[in-house]
């Protein structure tokens, strides 16, 4: 077998191919391109916002039955007409039945917002922070209150397949003779009580 003498060897050494040198240029984006990317990033971040914004308003904010959501009342929860008020504590209201008809009362007194008892021996609400009285349909009787107690919007639905709903005014929704099959209280809309002079 012939062998390399150390002159052959070297050349040989010295013949191998150099490692090529890769060069990896990295130039800096330019002025345009880089408010492309703030451009970008600007409209990716306002589509998330407004993504989230409309699954946010699209659920539901309170559930039924909870406080600021509707409230179901079976038919024995109104009380005969003229006697005291039922009162529906986890929503916050009362629900009377006067000579005009059915009123849901918010609960939380018109001054600065106590909580109102129902006096059984005086028959009617009496707050005991600063003595506002308030007669069975929320009618502001006398006290620092500067108005009736606010009312929340109810529909009644009868047995014969009708219903009535409260006006934008909170008058008290007339039963005329019908037989209540079921009460929807909307704590979630509010209607302000009138203000006496
Ligand atoms: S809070 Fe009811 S009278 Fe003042």
């Amino acid at each position: 077998m012939a062998t390399l003498t150390a002159r052959e060897s070297k050349a040989a050494v010295v013949s191998k191919p150099a490692k090529a040198e890769v060069k990896v240029e990295v130039s800096a984006p330019s002025r345009r391109e880089f408010l492309y990317y703030i451009w970008g990033a600007s409209i990716v971040l306002l589509l998330g916002q407004a993504g989230a914004g409309l699954i946010w308003f699209a659920l539901p904010r309170f559930k039924e039955g909870t406080f600021g959501g509707l409230f179901t009342l079976t038919p024995d929860k109104l009380p005969a007409p003229g006697n005291p008020p039922y009162q529906e504590a986890s929503g916050r209201f009362w629900v009377s039945n006067t000579d005009q008809g059915v009123v849901t009362l918010y609960g939380v007194c018109t001054h600065l917002g106590c909580l109102p008892k129902w006096s059984e021996t005086n028959f009617r609400f009496e707050c005991p922070c600063h003595g506002s009285k308030f007669a069975l349909n929320g009618d502001y009787i006398e006290g620092p209150a500067p108005r009736n107690l606010d009312r929340f919007v109810a529909t009644v639905f009868f047995t014969d397949g009708t219903s009535a709903q409260m006006d934008s005014a909170g008058n008290p929704i007339p039963l005329e003779g019908k037989t209540v099959e079921r009460i929807e209280v909307n704590t979630g809309a509010r209607i302000n009580g009138k203000t006496h002079s």
